[in-house]
């Protein structure tokens, strides 16, 4: 292990059929006036809003509610929640639904008692929290993110056109989260599609980077392989409760930063994503697919033996009698294999990106990268690849 690290998470989290239960425990560790927070109305439909109101009446608990949180909350919602929080003296904010209720509930929480503009402090200089937090704890509905368990607050400012992710340190994780497989058995295809492809995104943006030989490595190719399996089986069958909950399970510890440690980092599919969220509003994990295998085409040659490793370990392709070219390049043949095996987008166009916006995303989007540095050129190049 080659880096020096912290490893800390304090998210405790209850699993399986029987989750739910734990509500009521956790309730009674935090003060009456509860920000019970969602999305636009898929836990209406569901009946999961009437369970969890009747456990919050049970517990005499003032209930504020913040309803509508969009996919791809905006920084108005967090400044909306904020401002909530503070008439009301919140003492936990109850976010159920997926990455965009629990990351705007991050966003609130900081934003509350923020001494200066938290946006310019958290989203663009990517500082410190210097505030007193509303600690928070969550109920998750749709897999992908990893937020439920990690730091991580991903938030678009429609006036900048801006899509800028923060990670908070763990004092603004939520506190505990409840995640029982069954509840995500309500969401579309299409968004379980797109939470797989997140999962395998944040895997791949982890791996793809540094080459020692770490334990991390071995672990990002085992919940890999186990993600290959078990989505294979879920869009079959979207209520196989087995290949459901090992995808819920592989979503939190791709990104609880377990995985990271000691492990230099890439990030720049993500980073070209927000930006094309910021002008479509599209499925992050879609817009992760259609970007990845340009984007990977383009970097493999500055990682050469970890590509082919990832050839061999992930897709088990055989190197017998090929060079670490070719094996990388069946490596990426197979991503592309499997995103169109499980009907995933390949093209940004197809999620309202149009030429105009090409330059604009380019433009705008914060380069870096784990093997290669991009240029704006080449992330245009990209761009236009996916189109
Ligand atoms: O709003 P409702 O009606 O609840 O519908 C939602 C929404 O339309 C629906 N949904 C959720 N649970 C459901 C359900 N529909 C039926 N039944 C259920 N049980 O699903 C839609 C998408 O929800 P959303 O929360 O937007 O999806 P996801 O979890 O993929 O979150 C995406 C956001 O998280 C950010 C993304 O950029 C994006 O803004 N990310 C957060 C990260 C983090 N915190 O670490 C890392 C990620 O890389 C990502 O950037
Ligand atoms: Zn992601």
């Amino acid at each position: 292990m080659k880096y020096d690290f912290t490893f800390y998470n304090p998210t405790k989290i209850y699993f399986g059929k029987t989750a739910f239960k734990n509500l009521k425990t956790e309730l009674k560790n935090y003060g009456p006036n509860i920000l019970f927070m969602y999305g636009k109305g898929s836990i209406k439909r569901s009946g999961l809003y009437d369970k969890i109101m009747n456990v919050l009446n049970s517990c005499h608990k003032n209930v504020t509610i913040l309803e509508g949180v969009m996919p791809n909350p905006t920084y108005a919602k967090v400044l909306e929640g904020a401002k909530l929080v503070r008439e009301n003296h919140i003492d936990l904010i109850l976010a159920v639904g997926g990455g965009s209720v629990i990351d705007c509930a991050k966003g609130i929480s900081a934003a509350s008692y923020a001494k200066e503009d938290p946006w310019e402090r958290y989203y663009i200089r990517g500082e410190k929290i210097n505030t007193k937090l509303v600690p928070i704890g969550s109920i998750l509905t749709m897999v992908g993110t990893g937020s439920e368990m990690n730091g991580g607050s991903v938030i678009t400012n429609e006036e900048k056109k801006l899509k800028k992710g923060h990670v908070y340190e763990s004092a603004n994780y939520p506190k505990f989260s409840i995640l029982n497989p069954e509840l995500t058995f309500t969401v579309p295809v299409y968004q379980m599609k797109s939470g797989i492809f997140d999962i395998f995104s944040h895997l791949m943006e982890q791996y793809f980077s540094g080459d020692d030989d770490n334990v991390s490595d071995y672990l990002i190719e085992g919940l890999m392989r186990s993600l290959i399996h078990s989505s294979k089986e879920a869009i079959k069958n979207p209520k196989n409760y087995e290949a459901r909950s090992n995808i819920m399970w592989c979503a939190t510890m791709a990104l609880n930063t377990l995985v990271k440690e000691s492990k230099t980092e890439d990030w720049q599919v993500h980073s070209i994503e927000h930006q094309l969220g910021a002008y479509t509003d599209c499925a992050h994990g879609m817009g992760l697919a259609a970007i990845s295998i340009p984007y990977y085409k383009l970097i493999y040659k500055y990682g050469l033996k970890k590509f082919a490793r990832f050839a061999t370990n992930v897709w088990g392709i055989s190197p017998a009698d090929k060079s670490d070219n070719e094996l990388a390049l069946l490596g990426i043949e197979a991503l592309k294999n499997y995103i169109k095996e499980c009907g995933m987008v390949t093209s940004i166009k197809e999620l309202g990106a149009t030429e105009e916006m090409l330059p604009l995303i380019a433009n705008s989007v914060d380069l870096g990268g784990g093997y290669h540095n991009l240029t704006r050129e080449e992330v245009l190049e990209i761009l236009k690849e996916c189109f």
